[in-house]
């Protein structure tokens, strides 16, 4: 029963294969080969038009695809291919014309605009030039484009772009069969909710529509209720001053919805969260939307759900476990309360949680079944009880732990310095208390980040600590370690950049120090560290613009460096606490 199975894939992948392969013909090989000459690449990093050459079928290279009764090309797709330069506006290009799908996304045009050339396309039914770096008006010629399915302008990090003349109405009055349209970051002159009216009215079978940093204003018109069609919406970063209408929880197709930093009020239409389609939402950075999340029904088909830095209040509900493939919640910077229910149990999807700057309580989550989990945020909340051992065991993506400030009590599990991927460790702030024990691999680790400051932590800094040649910043200070710490176990920190040992019962002998100390540090707090002569390593570190060496012993005159005099050290440092 298998062969017949196996035969039909393979028919259709020739299919698939012999729809976009072809015959080259000489005429459309000799436009490509003229456009590749014109364009001005990077050839230092990958590019598409590598692979074109004269010895093999235009319709195989890199990008190209060709129609296979014909031989003309129909579909370009030079994204990515590190092109850069002002477009020529009489280019080749425009003399492919039976191009149906062209993207030229990912280059950069700079400063050409957008090429009036394009009009020429007429079959065009995919446009993509997002992120090309093009600037200026949006050209009317893109509105002769009357196939176009979807038209991708957005342009999130580039140059301005902008929609006054033609403006939004004059852009899409003809394009009647467009489905897709992305616009952001291009400005849209328009007064009020008039680009809700303009597209509801032109384009009312619109499917995606992404208008993220517009410069629209609001509020949100009634008029797009009647985009009942669309699958995502994203007008996140405008200024809308709105509150969320309640249709929205109307759109019975909607797979994803953005609105974040929209200056959205009131409260949110809670029925949102339980469109049957929905996705992923994101309404984050609405300080003045309230609201609160709903009982989650069997089968809810949430993946990402953002509302960090809102109003939100109230509890988790326990039906959270039925967001089976939820990966991703942010809820911080709310004003939630109560404890984590159980049924985080059952998350196994969660690739990232950050519960930080709320009200919870009780015991946090053990997460024991969420494998895949790499960003662990749970900071600035009443939570109490131990760190649960699934943490350093069975979390072995863990990437991002942040627990500070919070109750937390108990031992810190070694376990938790030895996760095979663990960049942060963030425990301060809380009442961890008894030794750190040694562990193992430290050297292979990828460890950044280690600030354990403010417990009540004792005994001996494990030298499994020194060993952690990958570490940028560590902070032990306000804790009860005690020993004694030789300049020479910093030997290994060649990247650390900020050092806290203040306010513990340690001793930090300075001598012994030379040229190699610490060469990158920039932030070194050593108050309380029974320090007696003048740490002679500091002589020779640029980078440092923070010291702390208060509440020491250091006795005698501050040191004489010579042209490089301490002073002129000490001028570019600050706070300087001696
Ligand atoms: C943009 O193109 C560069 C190569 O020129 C590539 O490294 C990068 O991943 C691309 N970015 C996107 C978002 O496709
Ligand atoms: C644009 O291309 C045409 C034809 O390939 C060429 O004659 C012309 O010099 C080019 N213009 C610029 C500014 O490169
Ligand atoms: C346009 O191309 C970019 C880069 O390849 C891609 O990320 C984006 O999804 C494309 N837009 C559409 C509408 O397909
Ligand atoms: C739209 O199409 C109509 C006729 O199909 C034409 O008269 C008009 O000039 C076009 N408008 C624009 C802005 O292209
Ligand atoms: C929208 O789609 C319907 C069919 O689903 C079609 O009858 C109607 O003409 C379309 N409207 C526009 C403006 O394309
Ligand atoms: C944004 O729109 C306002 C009017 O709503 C206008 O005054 C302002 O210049 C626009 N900003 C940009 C960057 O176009
Ligand atoms: C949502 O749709 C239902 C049923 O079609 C309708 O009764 C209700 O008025 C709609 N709500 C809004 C806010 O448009
Ligand atoms: C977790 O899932 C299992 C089976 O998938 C189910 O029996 C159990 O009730 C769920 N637990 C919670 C707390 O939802
Ligand atoms: C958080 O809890 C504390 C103590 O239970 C309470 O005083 C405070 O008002 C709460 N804050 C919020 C934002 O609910
Ligand atoms: C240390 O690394 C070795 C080899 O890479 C491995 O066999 C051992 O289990 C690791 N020990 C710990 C405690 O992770
Ligand atoms: C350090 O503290 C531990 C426990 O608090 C104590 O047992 C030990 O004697 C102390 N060591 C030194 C050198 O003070
Ligand atoms: C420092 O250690 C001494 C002796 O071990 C002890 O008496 C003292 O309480 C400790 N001080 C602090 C702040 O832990």
């Amino acid at each position: 029963m298998r062969n017949p199975i196996i035969l039909c894939c393979f028919l259709w992948l020739c299919i698939i294969f012999i729809e976009v392969s072809g015959q080259c013909l000489e005429e459309q090989r000799s436009l490509l080969i003229q456009l590749k000459k014109e364009l001005s690449v990077d050839y230092s990093t990958k590019s598409k038009l590598e692979s074109w050459s004269l010895t093999t079928d235009c319709c195989s290279w890199d990008g190209v695809a060709c129609k296979h009764q014909t031989g003309h090309v129909i579909r370009l797709d030079l994204s990515s291919s590190s092109i850069n330069g002002e477009f020529n506006s009489s280019s080749s290009l425009f003399s492919l014309r039976y191009l149906q799908q062209l993207n030229l996304a990912n280059n950069s045009f700079y400063p050409s605009p957008l090429p009036m050339g394009l009009q020429q396309l007429l079959s065009l039914t995919h446009l993509n030039v997002s992120g090309s770096s093009f600037v200026g008006q949006v050209p009317l010629e893109i509105s002769f484009l009357t196939r176009l399915v979807s038209l991708d302008l957005s342009n999130h990090f580039g140059y301005p772009m902008m929609l006054e003349s033609p403006d939004l109405k004059g852009l899409i009055r003809n394009l009647t069969d467009l489905r897709e349209l992305y616009l952001d970051g291009i400005q849209i002159s328009l007064t009020g909710s008039e680009w809700s009216k303009v597209l509801s009215l032109a384009l009312p079978n619109l499917s995606v529509l992404s208008m993220s940093g517009c410069n629209l204003s609001g509020p949100i018109h009634p008029s797009l209720s009647q985009l009942k069609f669309l699958t995502h919406l994203n007008l996140a970063r405008n200024n809308l001053i709105s509150i969320v209408p309640d249709f929205l929880a109307n759109f019975s197709y909607l797979i994803s919805l953005q609105l974040c930093s929209c200056n959205l009020y009131g409260r949110f239409p809670e029925n949102i969260f339980l469109i049957p389609t929905l996705r992923i939402l994101e309404i984050c950075t609405n300080p003045q939307l309230t609201g609160s999340l709903p009982k989650f029904p069997p089968g809810t088909t949430l993946e990402v759900i953002r509302l960090s830095n809102m109003d939100f209040s109230g509890k988790l509900p326990d039906s959270i476990s039925n967001i089976a493939f939820l990966r991703n919640l942010q809820i911080d910077d709310c004003s939630f309360i109560g404890s984590i229910t159980s049924s985080f149990q059952n998350l196994t999807e969660l690739v990232y949680l950050d519960l930080s700057w709320n009200n919870f309580s009780g015991l946090i989550p053990s997460l024991a079944s969420s494998k895949k989990i790499t960003g662990l945020i749970l900071s600035n909340n009443g939570f109490t009880g131990t760190i649960p051992s699934s943490y350093g065991n069975d979390l072995k993506n863990l990437e991002i732990l942040n627990l500070r400030n919070n109750l937390l009590q108990g031992m810190i599990p070694s376990s938790l310095f030895t996760i095979p991927s663990i960049k942060l460790i963030a425990l301060s702030g809380n009442r961890f208390s008894g030794q750190l024990q040694e562990f193992q691999n430290a050297s292979s680790s990828f460890l950044r980040e280690i600030d354990l400051s403010q417990n009540e932590l004792q005994g001996p800094i494990p030298n499994s600590i020194f060993k952690i040649r990958s570490l940028n910043h560590l902070s032990l200070s306000s804790n009860h370690f005690n020993g004694t710490i030789g300049v020479g176990m910093f030997d290994d920190f060649k990247h650390l950049a900020g050092l806290d040992l203040s306010d513990n019962n340690l001793s930090f002998n300075v001598s012994g120090s030379n040229s190699k100390t610490l060469p990158y540090i920039s932030r070194l707090r050593l108050g309380s560290c029974n320090i007696f002569e003048f740490p002679n390593f500091l002589r020779n570190q640029i980078h440092l613009f923070h010291l702390d060496l208060s509440n020491n012993r250091i006795g005698g005159a501050l040191p004489n460096w010579g042209s490089r005099g301490w002073m002129l050290v000490a001028k570019q440092i600050e706070p300087l606490e001696i």
